[in-house]
């Protein structure tokens, strides 16, 4: 491999990016995307390593995470400039051997540092590991209609998770688990990290009240694929409800129940009725 970029990982990641940028869910510095590499990703990518950074603590920390490598986006970065200069604006790290701090090994050129959400990234990471054993995305995204409808739905797992499945037919099949939501919290610290991966330890999604939403998947094809699907629902319930009509028809609880039968998914009743 003549450089990094010829990498499937390197590669793949900064597609994502480009690919987030163009459905308008990265403003500015807005959302971040993290990969967890195999062996096989580190293996290809290690000659073009240099492990002389500093090690930074990240206030969190996880067993099942000790001695890994993530591809991560820049603190403040703009996903629009991923594309063009990658070495400044994404990087990799490897974790220490207690699983609590990180250490550029590659990228993040010219003083930049994974984002400020790695905390939440990395508990995310940690929680989705354990409870899938294939995660490896984790991606956050400022969905504008996702944002919109958390100034109109009550913010709790079910309100959100039936109005989302009742907006496309697909929903269901795509996250028959469902998606929680966390209160509006100050971003890029410990406590966001924790309360998104209580969540996260049993959906895939979690919503953040006036801020946006993350995803996980064991590929970037699932977790953009997952982020799409939930904004897409967002954006036609909120289509639905702009047209100011006093009664929305939907689709049933019983026709959710019909569609998980016919796909052979198990919906989470608790969000039903
Ligand atoms: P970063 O630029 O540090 O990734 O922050 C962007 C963001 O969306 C914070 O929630
Ligand atoms: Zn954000």
């Amino acid at each position: 491999m003549k450089n990094i970029y010829g990498s499937k990982a390197v590669s793949g990641f900064i597609r994502m990016c480009g690919d987030g940028f163009a459905q308008g869910w990265h403003e500015r510095n807005g959302g971040n995307l993290t990969y967890r590499m195999s062996p096989e990703d580190i293996k290809l990518c290690c000659d073009f390593f240099d492990a002389g950074g500093e090690w930074v603590n990240m206030g969190v920390s996880a067993d099942n995470l000790k001695n890994e490598y993530f591809l991560t986006t820049g603190s403040g970065k703009y996903f629009r400039n991923i594309k063009v200069e990658p070495f400044e604006n994404i990087g990799i790290v490897e974790i220490n051997e207690r699983g609590d701090s990180w250490r550029i090994v590659w990228g993040l050129e010219n003083g930049a540092k994974p984002t400020s959400e790695f905390p939440s990234h990395f508990m995310n990471h940690s929680v989705r590991k354990s409870a899938t054993g294939v995660n490896r995305v984790i991606y956050h995204a400022h969905t504008p209609n996702v944002i919109a409808l958390t100034y109109v739905l009550p913010l709790n797992a079910k309100n959100f998770t039936r109005a989302l499945w009742q907006s496309a037919t697909e929903c269901p099949v795509v996250f028959p688990d469902g998606v929680g939501v966390v209160p509006w919290m100050v971003p890029g610290g410990a406590e966001i990290a924790k309360a998104t991966s209580e969540i996260m330890k049993s959906l895939p999604a979690a919503i953040w009240a006036h801020h946006g939403t993350f995803c996980s998947g064991a590929d970037f094809d699932e977790a953009f694929g997952l982020m799409h699907t939930i904004e897409k629902a967002a954006e036609i319930y909120v289509l639905a409800l702009s047209t100011g009509r006093p009664f929305l028809q939907t689709i049933t609880d019983d026709n959710l129940r019909a569609i998980a039968f016919d796909f052979g998914v198990t919906l989470n009743e608790a969000f039903l009725g």
